[in-house]
């Protein structure tokens, strides 16, 4: 259990493998988890491998079933300082094309779930203690690119969501960033063929969740900072031209 003084960190999506790793960096700044997850069991063997079961709690969550995002909220018993929302889902970009299914749970997962469980966060004015939010992103939602646009644009509709909920925000000294990630070695990108020079740990990225200071965008990795600020700034035609 908590101490009272203690910071309280939801993480919606736990059993995230970046999620897992700044699990255990709030875990070693002794702050106390509430690791949300579908995936209970695989965290609770997690959690007891690293041996923090004193300072972690899992509960189940879903960020598709809307109807119990509100009693999960209410049934918290210590209200977050800060708030992770890493639950995410990749389909190819051509079965997603095909198939509607895959195409709707990225939507579901990434914009859906989120905006819904954050709006009853956001909204709770009696939590004076939330201090902030981070969600992670991904650069695929910078511009949309023809090789992976449906979940591209998913994230794109996240990280607005997010901009705007950091306005909203400002007043009550709430802080909102985005973590914009480039390829992550995860379970998401098992068995894909991806560039191994621009691949990043999930603990590197771990680091700047839970580090993620003043600035709205988190870009981790240098490579990544580089490409980020190419992609924002290439004409369309050239944007085109990529895969
Ligand atoms: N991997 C990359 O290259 C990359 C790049 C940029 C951004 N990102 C984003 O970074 C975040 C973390 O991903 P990761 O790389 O750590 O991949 P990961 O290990 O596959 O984690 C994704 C997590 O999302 C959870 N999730 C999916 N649907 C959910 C639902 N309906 N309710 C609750 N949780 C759900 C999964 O839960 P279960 O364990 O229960 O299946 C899984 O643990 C994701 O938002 C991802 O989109 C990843």
């Amino acid at each position: 259990m908590s101490s009272a003084t203690s910071k309280n960190v939801l993480i919606l999506g736990a059993n995230s493998d970046v999620a897992k790793q700044a699990l255990l960096l709030y875990a070693a700044k002794d702050y106390h988890i509430t690791a949300a997850s579908r995936s209970t069991d695989e965290l609770n063997s997690f959690i007891t491998e690293h041996a923090i079961q004193g300072q972690v709690d899992v509960v189940y969550f879903d960020a598709v079933d809307y109807t119990s995002h509100r009693p999960f909220y209410d049934d918290l018993p210590q209200k977050p300082t800060i708030v992770v929302y890493a639950a995410g889902f990749l389909k190819n970009n051509e079965e997603a094309l095909q198939e509607w299914k895959g195409s709707y749970q990225m939507m579901q997962v990434h914009y859906c779930g989120a905006v819904s469980i954050l709006n009853i966060i956001a909204t709770d004015t009696q939590n004076t203690h939330l201090e902030n939010i981070i969600g992670l992103s991904s650069l695929s939602g910078v511009r949309g690119r023809k090789s992976n646009f449906i979940y591209g644009s998913t994230k794109a509709a996240f990280t607005q969501y997010l901009a705007g909920l950091r306005q909203y925000l400002f007043d009550r000294k709430i802080r909102v960033n985005v973590i914009v990630a480039g390829y992550i070695r995860s379970k998401m990108t098992e068995g894909l063929d991806l560039p191994e020079s621009l691949i990043l740990e999930p603990a590197f990225i771990a680091r700047s969740v839970v580090n993620p200071g003043k600035q709205f965008t988190i870009v981790p990795g240098f490579k990544w900072k580089i490409i980020y600020h190419i992609l924002k700034l290439l004409p369309e035609s050239l944007v085109a031209k990529l895969p």
